[in-house]
């Protein structure tokens, strides 16, 4: 196990390079499994949610080639139509990819339900389900496993219109409708900048797959996808992560191969709280001198202020002047983290979806248990922003979504580090 040590008050300098984005990375792998050849994919992310996906194809057959750090080539032409058992898929939500991928590929999937982080209330996918069924999949869910499948063999078109928007949905019928047959209309979809990822991706390797970004996505089925290469967009919540971390320390960072066009909910709401970002081809040059002033965030799909950074802004509005107030309208109760940050000195109230924030002076070094993956980077900017020492565990909720974050901290000054701790300790920690 490890646990991440930070001695707080250091404000941040220097450039950050962001990684491909993680909920790109996490349906482009099981999209993977569709093509007839080999996918090239770059900018990969280096984190164990993307390891855990490779390692899923790989027992489906695939064979997996590592280039590079961010490059690996895919190839699943030999590839068989397995299950998913329970022990891969609790350990990430984005396992729900391997439904619509062993749909796509071969009109029948039998996948355990998904885990993932935990925001303190239930994560249905009944939308994913009535997308299946909608293509002409029979679908069960028996012992914990997910069965789908089409009876004659093939999927087909169809108009789906989703009760709510939902990314996962929105991208699990994208992969099951790009080989099925004829003529697939989704409407209310998703537009979070992965889901035009993604279709991207399909489009290069052979799909057509037409609106991804608008609320229609129009996808006419192919008979098969080809391989090719493809590269990753940048991961936008790291990049906001990292913005947030100098909103909270001081400081100036150069946030380095991002697409700042999708940067701007968060820019829009730092620039509020007192923050200075300028866009300077692909990076931003993000600088807090002066006081944090408080600011009201409410959470939304895409293009609105994204739920992945939710905590990561509060950590900052902890210690800006004046009461802060965030609703997050995406997850209800998405504040288990708020214990954490009280430990610290912070004052927050929670009632229903909304925190309700009073800013203090300065927080102060605790002992903090990561509860998810952005809930624990949001521990680390609330600890390095801090006075005094914090210890963080749970750090393997972060280590899933995160590439060399704590290299990529200590670059910019913050003091914190990694350290191996026994098992026992960890349990003791974790009371
Ligand atoms: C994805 C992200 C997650 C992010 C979330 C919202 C991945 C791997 N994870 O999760 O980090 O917080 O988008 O941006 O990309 N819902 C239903 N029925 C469904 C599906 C969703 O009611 O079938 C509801 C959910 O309860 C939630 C809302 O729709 O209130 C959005 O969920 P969704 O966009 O599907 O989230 P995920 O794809 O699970």
């Amino acid at each position: 196990m490890t646990k991440y040590i930070v001695e707080g008050g250091n404000p941040l300098f220097g450039e950050v390079h962001i990684s491909g984005a993680k909920n790109a990375a996490v349906a482009i792998i099981p999209a993977a499994l569709m093509v007839d050849g080999v996918c090239r994919i770059e900018n990969i992310p280096q984190i164990s949610d993307v390891s855990l996906l490779l390692s899923i194809l790989q027992d489906l057959g695939a064979s997996i080639r590592t280039v590079n750090r961010s490059t690996v080539e895919i190839d699943c032409t030999g590839i068989r139509n397995g299950q998913v058992p329970y022990d891969s898929a609790r350990r990430c939500r984005a396992s729900y990819y391997m439904i619509g991928a062993l749909l796509g590929r071969f009109a029948k999937a039998d996948v355990a339900l998904p885990g993932g982080c935990d925001f303190g209330g239930t994560r249905p996918i009944d939308q994913h389900l009535k997308g299946f069924k909608a293509l002409g999949a029979e679908v069960s869910v028996q012992g914990g496993f997910i069965n789908a499948g089409a009876a004659n063999g093939r999927l087909n078109g169809a108009s789906i219109f989703f009760d709510k928007v939902s990314v996962g949905a929105t991208i699990n019928i994208m992969l099951a409708a790009a080989l099925s047959d004829g003529l697939t209309v989704m409407e209310n979809v998703a537009k979070e900048p992965h889901i035009v990822d993604v279709a991207n991706f399909l489009n290069s390797m052979g799909a057509n797959v037409k609106g991804a970004g608008t609320d229609v996505i129009k996808i006419r089925g192919v008979e098969r996808l080809h391989g090719g290469t493809y590269s990753i967009i940048p991961d936008q919540i790291e990049a906001g992560t990292y913005m947030a971390a100098v909103a909270a320390c001081g400081g100036q960072v150069k946030i380095c191969n991002i697409i700042p066009k999708h940067m701007d909910c968060i820019t829009a709401k730092l620039l509020e709280m007192g923050v200075e970002v300028d866009e300077i081809d692909d990076s931003l040059l993000v600088r807090r001198i002066g006081p944090l002033t408080k600011a009201n965030v409410k959470t939304m799909p895409y293009p609105g202020f994204p739920t992945d950074m939710q905590p990561q802004l509060a950590a900052a509005l902890c210690m800006a002047h004046g009461t802060s107030i965030i609703t997050d309208s995406v997850w209800s109760s998405r504040f288990r983290y708020v214990d954490e940050f009280k430990r610290m000195g912070a004052q927050i109230q929670v009632n229903d979806n909304l925190a309700i924030i009073e800013g203090v002076e300065h927080l102060t070094g605790a002992q903090i248990q990561a509860c998810d993956l952005r809930a624990g980077a949001a521990m680390i900017i609330a600890a390095l922003a801090a006075y005094g020492t914090s210890e963080i565990t749970g750090v393997h909720y972060i280590e899933r979504g995160y590439e060399s974050v704590v290299e990529k901290f200590r670059r910019l000054g913050g003091n914190i580090t990694s350290v191996e701790i026994e098992d026992s300790d960890a349990i003791l920690t974790a009371g």
